[in-house]
């Protein structure tokens, strides 16, 4: 297959650790005769240094040229505490969710066995979860109209979804659930959130076309605590942009390092795919940051192309690696390797998965 693919690594950590995803790609290109192209472009903090914007109007015709976005990571910490900067680096991410219409961001959470005590959760709490969230990406409070008051005393920021909005989602979610355990659990906050009641009765609805997946409620405070009191009673869990966004840095405490979560965002026309964790400025340049969240999304982009071998061949080298202890800081303080150590050994062993010689 012939895949072109824009390369938004961005800020921090976000180019270390994306080069080892395109490196992966390399190898899965190589040992299954595929073409893929990467093409780069400027997002985020180092968007606005060089252009003013944090998403230039050449890397936004880049990816919605391409098959696919792959996306490292934006921010920086001269923005963070500075409430009246006239352009923010997260603008760019948001514009280029809403401009390609990535409206489905899903973010799988797994338990890998060989990491069970890595977790600050028991063994035996956490031990077989394996959730897939589908998070609202274009929509609600993210989105809505932001206000504040001549004197900069009062703000505001709408939370509003349609009808359409919801359903979208909604059948990528059920269709995902048929495949899997068959269960969807919607968290909201129905209890007192309008536009969470609009989200119950949508997804009841919807319900009814998919009748072998099981559907229950969760209230958001409620979910957040389940997440960590059983989080394997979960498979796949639909929610808001909101609720998504909290939800999911949670549940990354769950596989023992948010260093470890990919994602995947995709639209009717258009995908892209990156690491949930943020741009780790702190890490930058140190050769500390996990490159595997990053390496995984690469696998999400292969599963999107229906490329199942290819992605379970990278899934393989990341168990590997984490079997093996090839891992960074985060999951290691004994012996713990570089990205590139580690994006080395995923590219060996995705090129050479018999090779017992691979020396680490
Ligand atoms: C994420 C991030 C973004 C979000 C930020 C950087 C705008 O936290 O992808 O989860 O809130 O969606
Ligand atoms: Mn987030």
């Amino acid at each position: 297959m012939k895949l072109e693919i824009a390369v938004l690594s961005g800020d921090g950590i976000g180019p270390e650790v994306t080069s080892q995803a395109v490196k992966a790609m390399e190898a899965i290109a190589h040992r299954f005769d595929h073409s893929f192209t990467f093409k780069d472009a400027l997002v985020g903090a180092i968007a606005i240094e060089k252009t003013g914007n944090p998403l230039p109007d050449k890397t936004l015709q880049l990816c919605a040229d391409t098959d696919a976005v792959l996306f490292g990571a934006i921010g920086d910490p001269k923005y963070d505490n500075n409430p009246s900067a006239p352009v923010r680096p997260e603008q760019g991410l948001l514009r280029l969710r809403k401009e390609l219409g990535l409206y489905a961001n899903i973010r799988p959470v797994k338990a890998y066995e060989t990491l069970l005590d890595k977790s600050p959760l028991k063994r035996k709490i956490i031990e077989g979860t394996d959730i897939s969230i589908y998070r609202e990406l274009t929509g609600g409070i993210y989105f809505g109209e932001k206000r504040l008051n001549d004197e900069g005393t009062i703000a505001s920021d709408l939370c509003e979804y349609s009808k359409e909005e919801i359903e979208r989602i909604s059948h990528l979610a059920f269709k995902a659930a048929q495949k899997r355990r068959k269960k969807l659990t919607l968290v909201d906050k129905a209890n007192v959130l309008e536009s969470s009641r609009l989200w119950r009765k949508v997804v009841t609805e919807i319900a009814t076309e998919y009748p072998d997946v099981g559907l229950d409620f969760l209230f958001v405070d409620n979910a957040a605590m389940q997440m960590i009191l059983n989080p394997s009673q979960f498979d796949v869990i639909l929610t808001e942009n909101m609720f998504g966004d909290i939800i999911s840095d949670e549940a990354s405490v769950i596989g023992g390092s948010i260093g470890l979560l990919a994602s995947a965002s995709v639209g009717d026309t258009c995908c892209m795919f990156e690491p949930i964790h943020g741009s780790y400025p702190q890490a930058t340049g140190k050769g500390i940051a996990n490159p595997i969240a990053a390496i995984l999304s690469a696998a999400m982009l292969l599963e999107h192309f229906d490329l199942m071998d290819e992605a379970n061949a990278i899934k393989e080298a990341v168990e590997k690696a984490l079997e093996l202890n090839i891992t960074t800081p985060d999951l290691n303080s004994l012996n713990p390797l570089t990205t590139e150590k580690v994006g080395d050994f995923i590219y060996d062993y995705i090129l050479n998965p018999e090779d017992s010689n691979i020396n680490f």
